[in-house]
């Protein structure tokens, strides 16, 4: 199967500029060596949903509240991104848990009420650059998925984004062969607990600056199954640069 691209456009669109950029998404789709799909904003949800409807282009949101309805102010819930089209949503990403405080269990709950209504949670993982130095990055990113899939449904489907904190951003991605090591150990992680079956339904994509000159890179390593990428996926010309380097 071709490797799906993901791109998280965070907060660095208005609504106008988001539905642009879903249209030149639509021009490259076509002739696009990747699946793709789009998580714009909440509020860019819409437009960016119908100018991609029925088009190869999945719909994407970035983030989604555990309950369905109720007194939750400032929060969105999986019936409101369904009905705009979406297919996949993006959970406990590095920024909603540094920024905000999103602790494991919480994420769990999120991932559990998206796969429950349908949606396809992507769930984030990594480790920060402490972390990383102080030879933790394996015991982490398995707390993360032990907690993110602790309510995961039989059958339903469910990427892995595997993200190192320090490569998102920064210019400097993790190197293409130990993102593939890691990605092998989260399928060990995910073949203990789910059996080996279930472990192989686990795409694990790669994100943490992804950009033109390196994604070839990740895109040679079989255990690497696609990219998240923030912002060389929010620019046409540098989505476009992405695409080209993937074809080559
Ligand atoms: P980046 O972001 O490509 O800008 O590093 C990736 C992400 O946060 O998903």
């Amino acid at each position: 199967m071709q490797k799906l691209l993901v791109a998280n456009w965070k907060m660095y669109l208005s609504d106008r500029e988001a539905a642009a950029l879903a249209r030149a998404y639509l021009r490259e789709a076509g002739s696009a060596p990747c699946r793709l799909a789009a998580a714009p904003s909440y509020t860019a949800l819409a437009a960016v949903g119908e100018a991609l409807a029925g088009s190869p282009v999945a719909l994407a949101a970035q983030d989604v509240f555990w309950e369905a309805r109720g007194a939750y102010t400032g929060e969105v819930g999986v019936e409101s991104l369904s009905a705009l089209g979406a297919r996949y949503v993006i959970v406990g990403h590095s920024e909603r848990r540094a920024i905000f405080g999103e602790t494991d269990e919480l994420i769990g709950r999120k991932l559990s009420a998206a796969a429950r209504g349908g949606l396809v949670p992507i769930l984030c993982v990594g480790e920060t650059r402490e972390e990383r130095e102080a030879g933790a990055r394996d015991e982490v990113v398995r707390r993360q998925l032990a907690g993110g899939l602790a309510n995961l449904p039989e059958e339903a489907e469910c990427l892995i984004a595997y993200e190192p904190r320090w490569a998102i951003g920064t210019g400097t991605p993790c190197d293409p062969g130990e993102a593939a090591r890691v990605h092998r150990m989260i399928h060990a992680a995910l073949e203990e607990t789910f059996g080996a079956t279930r472990d192989a339904s686990f795409a694990v994509l790669y994100g943490g600056s992804v950009d033109a000159s390196n994604v070839a890179g990740f895109a040679a390593e079989d255990a690497v199954d696609g990219f998240l990428v923030g912002g060389a996926s929010a620019d046409e010309k540098k989505f476009i640069g992405l695409l080209q380097a993937l074809r080559v």
